[in-house]
């Protein structure tokens, strides 16, 4: 991997695996005790999230495997939406040993909180059960409205934290998250939820991947919902190319 450009100290040129978990390292909380959120979302040149099965997983390259699960490494907490939870059949976090040994040196809890956005509740209590080994807490933030199978998925050992209103308020999220000591929040989409985030004033840093594809077809941007009535601004904070010939785009809001 090479840094090509740093607004922090790092200097551009080849850089080690413990370099790339320092300069991706969340900025701490605010004096408030506000969260700090970087949405992760990884896109085709041809500006799409997904390839021809509807899922991330067939754009994804594997410096972009490697980025994605240092993101979770660096987190308190993951947040993601209930249609990407279904779409890419999500399960509570499992970590490799390099990533539970990088989370005991950055002084961070054993696992992060997979934190799932549904107004319905619908979905799969599966999600409680890692893919392999141990895992990390699951906690679905939803609504009074929710007809999903809550039941169920208390009893699988999920956490349900029911909102009210007709859809979740991400302010209040937020605010939970923080009270709950989560405030390195990584949002892994989808594009439903970080238009919302966006909306809401709550997206500090956008990494975005760009994979050296394309595929056509009607995949989504980042983004789904009605316009923004103001855009957001952004700014360059590094860029990296990794031997794959994957660009690695980190941004932060601009004040
Ligand atoms: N390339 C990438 O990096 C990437 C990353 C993530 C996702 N994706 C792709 O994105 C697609 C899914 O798109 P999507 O827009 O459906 O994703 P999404 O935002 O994850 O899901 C939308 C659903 O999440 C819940 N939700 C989101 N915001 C909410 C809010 N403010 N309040 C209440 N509920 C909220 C609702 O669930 P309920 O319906 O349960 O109420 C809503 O229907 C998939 O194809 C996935 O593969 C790609």
């Amino acid at each position: 991997m090479q840094l090509l450009f740093s607004r922090s100290a790092a200097a551009p040129g080849p850089i080690s695996a413990d370099a790339l978990a320092t300069i991706y390292r969340h900025e701490p909380a605010d004096e408030e005790g506000r969260i700090r959120l970087r949405t992760n979302f990884v896109s085709t040149l041809d500006g799409s999230i997904s390839g021809a099965d509807g899922r991330s997983g067939s754009i994804n390259t594997p410096s972009d495997h490697y980025v994605f699960a240092l993101h979770r490494a660096l987190s308190d907490a993951i947040l993601v939406g209930a249609g990407t939870v279904r779409a890419e059949g999500y399960r509570a976090v499992d970590l490799a040993d390099w990533q539970r040994d990088l989370r005991a040196a950055e002084g961070l809890s054993a696992y992060p909180t997979l934190n799932i956005v549904s107004a319905s509740g619908r979905v799969d209590p599966a999600v409680a059960t890692p893919a392999a080994g141990p895992g990390g807490p699951v906690c679905l933030i939803t609504t009074e409205r929710a007809d999903g199978p809550l039941d169920e998925l208390r009893d699988a050992g999920v956490d349900v934290v029911r909102l009210p209103g007709e859809s979740v308020s991400l302010p209040a999220v937020a605010n939970l998250l923080a009270e709950r000591g989560q405030s390195r929040v990584l949002c892994e989409g989808g594009p439903q939820l970080h238009r919302d985030l966006l909306a809401a004033d709550l997206v500090d840093e956008v990494s975005l991947t760009i994979s050296p594809m394309m595929v056509a077809g009607d995949g989504r941007r980042s983004t789904r919902g009605p316009a923004l009535p103001d855009p957001r601004h952004f700014g360059l904070h590094q860029a990296l190319h990794a031997e794959d010939e994957t660009l690695f785009l980190l941004y932060r809001r601009r004040a």
